[in-house]
């Protein structure tokens, strides 16, 4: 578990059940730490939504992170002096992260922004404070849970506090329980398709309609948050989204996060569809097809997987 201490941050944790073990399961999902569910409480009981606030949410690995780019992207109207100098975190911060979790990019931001406030969060959806969904605008990012799995473990990888797994057990024992932080997918992306349904004020975008036609879908998001920009605007927003673009931007690649090994496999990754073909051995991917079938059952929800 993260905590203030820099040693602890960068210390692999050499025993993976231990760790998996140490996990918070906390109202139907699972959690690293016992901090993030206080702060989850102390949000919901604290912490005021106002008319405007945007919201990104997502499960983790889905291209949160990239929807937060095109989001303060739109907002500030590809305006590059805007983008100068703060970082993405900070410019959307983490609605559920708190100083406490050695993170200085959680709520506490959100209170000096000025509206829209911008914020992103991996919270299930029963979890979020019902004034979430009367005044913010919510765009929920969703991704074929297969790249999800195979982005998660090259996170588990890269970073310095959480522990490598090896991948046949991280699928197996961790990600198809529902034993990962904020799983299991299927009961986070699910209760968001849901309740898209029936609020106009949740947007549900795929991961894979992004890398099949980013422009398409930018202009998706910018009628859906209201904002009417010039087609340059537009261009500049998608070349500023691009996965080299922001590979190559240290204000939205964490480059700058020591507890990121970059160099073992960096944020800003593939960015393709169909890595998980790369990972996946037919065993593997028939008992997760097995898996899938089961959780989709009865759900109108199409989910591509190339
Ligand atoms: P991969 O590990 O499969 O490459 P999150 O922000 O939710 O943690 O998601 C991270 C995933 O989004 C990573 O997936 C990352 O490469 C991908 N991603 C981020 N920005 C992207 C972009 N501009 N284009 C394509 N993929 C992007």
């Amino acid at each position: 578990m993260p905590t203030k201490n820099e040693d602890t941050l960068l210390q692999k944790p050499t025993d993976w059940r231990a760790w998996v073990n140490d996990l918070v399961r906390y109202k139907d999902t699972t959690l690293i730490a016992s901090i993030l569910a206080e702060n989850l409480e102390t949000i919901h009981q604290a912490f005021t939504f106002l008319d405007g606030d945007i919201v990104v949410a997502s499960h983790p690995k889905s291209g949160t992170t990239w929807m937060q780019n095109i989001v303060s992207l739109l907002i500030d109207g590809a305006d590059p002096e805007k983008l100068k100098g703060q970082a993405l975190y900070q410019r959307v911060p983490w609605l559920e992260g708190k100083e406490d979790l050695d993170c200085d990019w959680g709520y506490q931001l959100l209170e000096n922004q000025a509206s829209p406030r911008l914020m992103k969060t991996h919270v299930y959806g029963p979890l979020v404070p019902p004034t979430m969904l009367q005044k913010a605008r919510i765009v929920y990012i969703v991704r074929n849970p297969k790249d999800i799995a195979v982005s998660y473990f090259h996170m588990h990888r890269a970073y310095h506090f959480l522990p490598d797994v090896p991948w046949d057990e991280f699928i197996t024992e961790l990600f198809l329980p529902g034993k990962l932080q904020y799983g299991p997918w299927h009961k986070h992306a699910l209760y968001w398709w849901k309740l898209s349904k029936s609020h106009s004020n949740i947007l549900f975008i795929h991961f894979e309609d992004l890398v099949k036609d980013l422009k398409t879908q930018v202009e998706k998001i910018a009628v859906f948050l209201g904002k009417e920009l010039t087609v340059n605007a537009i261009e500049k927003v998608v070349k500023e989204a691009s996965f080299e673009s922001m590979k190559a931007n240290q204000a939205v690649n964490y480059s700058q996060v020591e507890a990121m090994g970059h160099e073992i496999s960096p944020f800003i990754r593939k960015g393709t569809v169909g890595d998980w073909i790369n990972h996946f051995s037919a065993e593997q991917n028939r008992r997760f097809e097995q898996t899938f079938e089961v959780w989709m059952d009865g759900s109108d929800l199409q989910i591509d997987f190339l």
